[in-house]
């Protein structure tokens, strides 16, 4: 099967599965320890059905979405894919190039491979980039001063990677043994692991002749002097996550990047209400794929306190198992203003290269743009809990 003949998310996956290695599949695809938060994150989903209303004029249907002073084509974005070049040499551009032909947001990754001055290049006006703290406060502060002299449109800074996170998948397939030279990669990785790699020569091919893993380019400048790929990695790895950023940082980073703040990760309404205290202009409400905890309830769950908590006083988004175009509605309905999701954009980079992730933006914007019309919604303004259907309809309303 090619991309342009992908129908749906699911098929991208499928292919990206075919391209990679276990090894490095399992990285995109994995949670962690029992990997519970990936069930939850789409059963969420799946607890909710639209109420479709008929005889309504649906003949033209606006999916274009406002936030933070601009307007996109459509009520998504791309979520930040660390070491996604590993995947797919290229990808975080790739990514970059085709959110601005689609006039939607892609957020960089603080662990890409290209850098964010390029990303500007690529998309001046749809790139935004994705902080992680550093425990060197100066590389913090100086990489959100890039930010803001590159002309990205936002700063995302994710909180809930406190600690690095058991995934076990990793842990068992050696994943770390591949962030390296590729001769080394092959030399430690399990015999069984090697040999399953080998049946992936597209992947190993280009593995091989780039030496192995690619570099966090946007690290270059702090690792030492004429350091490898490996040792960009490795230096990352050694100086994130700073295990003791607080509130009393986010604050900083409110004076010292002048354009829109945006926290990811917040789950907790109350930590919400502390974002907006501070000035920060939106939040994603993520539990990061199902990455990071995996005892953490559905980002969809959690958004309707949100939402109530911070009312009209910041941007509020969601991530984290969106598959399909009504998922976004049904996020919409419960007061997400904007949805992203990870996964689906790299299956895209993955399966097919840039072709790829644009074919995952269309299936988004075919699916949202068929079910605006089933459910007699022309525009997302419409939107609320009127059209989400529950068992105790009649009587709520
Ligand atoms: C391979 C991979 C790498 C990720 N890297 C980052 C990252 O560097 N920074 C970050 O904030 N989130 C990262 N995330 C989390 C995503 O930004 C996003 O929250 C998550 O993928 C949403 O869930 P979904 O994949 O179900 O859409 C990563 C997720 C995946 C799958």
């Amino acid at each position: 099967m090619r991309v342009d003949q992908a129908v749906n998310i699911e098929d991208l996956h499928r292919m990206a599965r075919r391209r990679l290695p276990k090894v490095a599949f399992d990285f995109i695809e994995g949670g962690l320890e029992d990997e519970r938060g990936l069930d939850r994150n789409t059963a969420a989903f799946h607890k909710h059905h639209l109420l479709p209303r008929y005889l309504v004029d649906v003949s033209k249907r606006d999916q274009s979405a406002t936030i933070f002073g601009k307007n996109f084509a459509s009520p998504f974005g791309i979520s930040p894919t660390g070491g996604a070049g590993l995947f797919r040499r290229g990808a975080d551009l790739m990514l970059a190039e085709a959110a601005r032909e689609a006039n939607i947001p892609y957020i960089m990754s603080g662990s890409s491979n290209d850098s964010l001055e390029a990303a500007a290049r690529v998309a001046p006006d749809n790139a935004w980039y994705q902080l992680y703290a550093a425990r060197d406060p100066e590389i913090c502060d100086d990489l959100i001063r890039r930010v803001a002299d590159a002309g990205l449109g936002a700063l995302v800074l994710t909180v809930d990677v406190p600690v690095h996170s058991k995934r076990e998948r990793n842990i068992r397939n050696g994943f770390a043994n591949i962030r390296g030279n590729w001769l080394r990669a092959a030399l430690s990785l399990k015999p069984t692991l090697l040999a399953e790699a080998m049946t992936h020569p597209g992947w190993v091919f280009e593995y091989i002749r780039h030496g192995g893993t690619p570099a966090l380019e946007n690290w270059l400048p702090y690792a030492a002097p004429g350091a490898t790929a490996e040792d960009t990695v490795k230096f990352n790895r050694s100086m994130v996550p700073a295990h003791a950023q607080t509130w009393r940082d986010l604050e900083r980073y409110r004076r010292l990047f002048p354009r829109t703040l945006i926290v990811k990760g917040i789950m907790d309404p109350r930590d919400a209400v502390r974002a907006a205290d501070i000035g920060c202009d939106g939040v994603i409400v993520s539990n990061h794929g199902g990455r990071q905890l995996d005892q953490a309830p559905a980002s969809l769950d959690v958004l309707p306190a949100i939402k109530r908590a911070v009312g009209d006083r910041m941007t509020v988004m969601l991530d984290s198992g969106v598959r399909r175009g009504a998922d976004i509605l049904i996020a919409m309905c419960l007061g997400a203003q904007f949805c992203f999701f990870g996964r689906p954009t790299l299956y895209g980079a993955v399966a097919g290269g840039l072709p790829g992730v644009k074919k995952a933006i269309d299936i988004f914007r075919g699916e949202i743009d068929l079910v605006m019309g089933q459910i007699g919604c022309p525009s997302l303004n419409e939107l609320g809990p009127d059209f989400l259907w529950s068992d105790d309809w009649p009587r709520n309303r």
